[in-house]
């Protein structure tokens, strides 16, 4: 059993509104890869970076269709863990924690967390390149990315790429819910792709507790004011427990199993 500080335990049985700023590290125990660590197959000789942008779709716009499938694939089979439960059981617990999460694998929804800012997108949703409009259903072609049944552009990843702009509705309630919060938590972020990675300063400008949960140090630990660094589904079960108890907790869903 893991202990915590015991001024941490005290404000967080205080507090009234939670920000928390979730990245790929979440999901690393759901066997989602992090954006840093090296791609798997025949996507190890590329990188996230020269993949995820509006410049390498349109120069292979298959290539770029085909890494997302792969990784939608993966998202689909891939069920919430310890973490994203003890989030869960967190939002039940404080008037309003809201989560801010960068990962676009729908994890945080299917585990069970209902105040959600998804910054990037989701990688479940696919729509028209063109004209935007949502596809419910496609055609999978070996040889070319599937079209729009409106409109017939390409269709594309409902993602937030390098070079593109965050959904603003998004970006402007995770601003607020960064400036109003009492307590900010930046989990399983490597904290350097902006805007996301300002958030955490924003909050510790404002006067919030700032606290990171890790597997590693980051540029962002000399900041904050507690750092926890290990696995988030080990690491955020044993907060919740320290604070709120151990009674009748479900950091697992047998459903998922
Ligand atoms: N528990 C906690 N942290 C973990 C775990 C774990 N089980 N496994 C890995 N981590 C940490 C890593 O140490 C790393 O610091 O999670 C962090 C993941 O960092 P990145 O791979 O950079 O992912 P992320 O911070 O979400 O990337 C931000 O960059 O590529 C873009 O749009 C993409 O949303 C992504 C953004």
């Amino acid at each position: 059993m893991m202990t915590f500080p015991l001024d941490l335990i005290h404000f967080l049985k205080k507090a009234a509104r939670v920000a928390v700023l979730t990245g790929a590290g979440v999901s690393q125990e759901s066997g989602l890869r992090t954006f840093r660590d090296a791609q798997a197959g025949l996507w190890a000789q590329y990188r996230p970076e020269d993949l995820a942008t509006p410049t390498a779709f349109a120069r292979d716009p298959k290539l770029v269709w085909d890494w997302y499938a792969y990784r939608r694939e993966a998202a689909k089979s891939a069920h919430p863990n310890a973490g994203h439960f003890a989030l869960v059981e967190m939002e039940k617990l404080i008037p309003e924690l809201t989560l801010i999460t960068q990962n676009v694998d729908g994890l945080h929804r299917m585990a069970g967390s209902k105040n959600i800012l998804e910054l990037h997108g989701n990688i479940l949703n696919v729509r028209c390149s063109e004209c935007g409009t949502f596809a419910e259903t496609w055609e999978d072609d070996p040889e070319s990315v599937p079209r729009c049944k409106k409109c017939g552009g390409l269709l594309r990843p409902d993602v937030v790429w390098f070079e593109e702009t965050l959904p603003r509705d998004q970006l402007e309630a995770a601003v607020h819910a960064t400036r109003t919060c009492q307590i900010f938590f930046s989990i399983g972020t490597s904290g350097v792709v902006h805007p996301a990675a300002a958030l955490a300063h924003a909050a510790k400008a404002e006067g919030a507790v700032v606290v990171e949960v890790n597997a590693e140090p980051t540029p962002l630990t000399p900041r904050v004011d507690y750092a926890f660094h290990g696995k988030s589904g080990e690491i955020l079960p044993e907060l919740v427990k320290s604070v709120w108890g151990n009674e009748n907790r479900f950091f697992s869903d047998e459903s998922f199993k």
